[in-house]
Parts: C-alpha cells; sequence; structure tokens
C-alpha cells in the first residue's frame, strides 16, 4: 500500500515537470524552454510590444554567444518603455555555425519563405506600438520577420523598427514594413552594430535612451 503511494505520488512529480515543460535531468532544454516561456507576453497593461528576432550560437565578429545582439537591445527598449516583449522565434531553430546559418538564411530569402513562428502575441489588439527588432540577413529580415509581419492586423498601429549588423545602419528595406504588416504606419529606427551590443553594451544603453528620447518615450 504504503509502495502504491509512493509510485502515485512520484508519477504525479513526473507529470507537474512536464506540465511546466520541465525536464529535471536536464539543464540544457531546461534554459530552452524558459526562453519558450518568455515569448508570449506577460499580462500587463503596457500598450507597447517590443518584437524581435535574433539568434544565439556562433555570429559575425563575436564568436558563439549566449544573447543575441538583437535581443540585448530589445530588453534594453522594454526597460526603458516598460513595454510587453515578444520572442519572433521559428519552430525549427537556425543552425548553430555562422557558416550554416547564412547558406540557409540565403536559400530562404531566395525561395521566399514563411517560416513558422513558435506562440502568438496574446492580444495583439491592445498594443498601440511595436518595436520591431532584427539582425540584417542578407541586407533583408530573417523571414520569419515578414511571418510575423503577415501574422496580425496592424491597422492603426505604429511600428518603430531597430536592427543590428556589421555596421550601424538600416537597410532601407523598413521602408517596406507597412506592405506587410496592413494598416502600420513606420517610424524612424535605429541601426546598431550587433559586436557593440556584446563588448560595450552600457554606451549601446545610452544610445537607444537618446533614440527612445528623441522618439518621445
Ligand atoms: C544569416 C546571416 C546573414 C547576415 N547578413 C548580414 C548582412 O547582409 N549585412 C550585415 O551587415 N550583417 C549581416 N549579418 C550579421 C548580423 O546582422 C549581425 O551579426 C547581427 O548583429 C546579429 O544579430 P543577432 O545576434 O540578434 O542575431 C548576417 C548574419 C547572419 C547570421
Amino acid at each position: 500500500m504504503k509502495r502504491l503511494f509512493v509510485l502515485i505520488l512520484s508519477m504525479m512529480t513526473m507529470m507537474l515537470f512536464t506540465a511546466c515543460g520541465e525536464t529535471p535531468d536536464n539543464s540544457k532544454s531546461d534554459s530552452s524552454k524558459k526562453v519558450e516561456q518568455q515569448t508570449v507576453p506577460a499580462k500587463s497593461d503596457s500598450k507597447i510590444l517590443v518584437a524581435y528576432f535574433s539568434r544565439a550560437g556562433e555570429n559575425y565578429q563575436v564568436g558563439v554567444i549566449e544573447k543575441g545582439n538583437t535581443r540585448i537591445v530589445a530588453e534594453m527598449i522594454a526597460e526603458t518603455t516598460g513595454a510587453d516583449m515578444f520572442e519572433i522565434k521559428t519552430v525549427k531553430p537556425y543552425p548553430e555555425s555562422y557558416q550554416e546559418c547564412t547558406e540557409l538564411a540565403k536559400q530562404e530569402l531566395a525561395d521566399d519563405i514563411r517560416p513558422e513562428i513558435v506562440g502568438k502575441v496574446e492580444d495583439m489588439s491592445k498594443y498601440d506600438t511595436i518595436f520591431l527588432g532584427y539582425p540584417i540577413w542578407w541586407s533583408d529580415f530573417p523571414m520569419a520577420v515578414y511571418t510575423f509581419l503577415e501574422s496580425y492586423d496592424f491597422s492603426g498601429k505604429t511600428i518603430i523598427p531597430f536592427c543590428t549588423s556589421a555596421g550601424d545602419y538600416m537597410t532601407g528595406k523598413e521602408v517596406n514594413i507597412p506592405k506587410f504588416a496592413k494598416g502600420a504606419t513606420i517610424r524612424e529606427g535605429l541601426g546598431l552594430q550587433g559586436k557593440r551590443c556584446q563588448e560595450e553594451p552600457e554606451a549601446v544603453r545610452q544610445d537607444v535612451k537618446k533614440w527612445l528620447g528623441n522618439l518621445g518615450f
């Protein structure tokens, strides 16, 4: 009887771990699940959303990074504005290897694909401003950004783009955002050199704050 009780208890504990998206003996899958949970914004009154795509792993000029460059900027914007966050994360992860990732991304751009995204913004209707962050990939957006832009009604909403790349520029592709995000208007974006996010985050924070200040945030 006692043994049966212990068995039922341990089964219930396992079910609880599974329900929480965690496994007790695998810390790696543990942390990736935590990131996944962060993709759905917490319930708040904020009318501002920071939606961003960013890739950790081996990257340009920075070696292997734990947190993507664009994600670092996204967090700074959310911190300053009190915005909710949504990670534009593909169901199929991109390769860790920089070289492999560039090859895959090049093919995806050529094929004009729309990769499937994990989760959805819980209630897009409550946001009036969306900061949209992405790394420049082949002088364009990662294709998942197009998936995101085509997934919602952006009528009456303002999209403010920001990006990281090898340089401190935007490509000009951002003017096309309203073509894909139906109903959206855009405001002046910010382009930052990606490696600065890793090497001098405090200086980047100041640049971000200055830009936000100019926009009235
Ligand atoms: C697939 C791929 C394509 C890239 N293409 C460009 C490019 O066309 N121009 C550029 O300046 N940087 C390019 N980069 C560099 C990234 O834009 C830069 O490392 C960025 O900061 C990465 O941001 P993340 O860490 O948020 O993903 C590319 C990187 C990758 C992985």
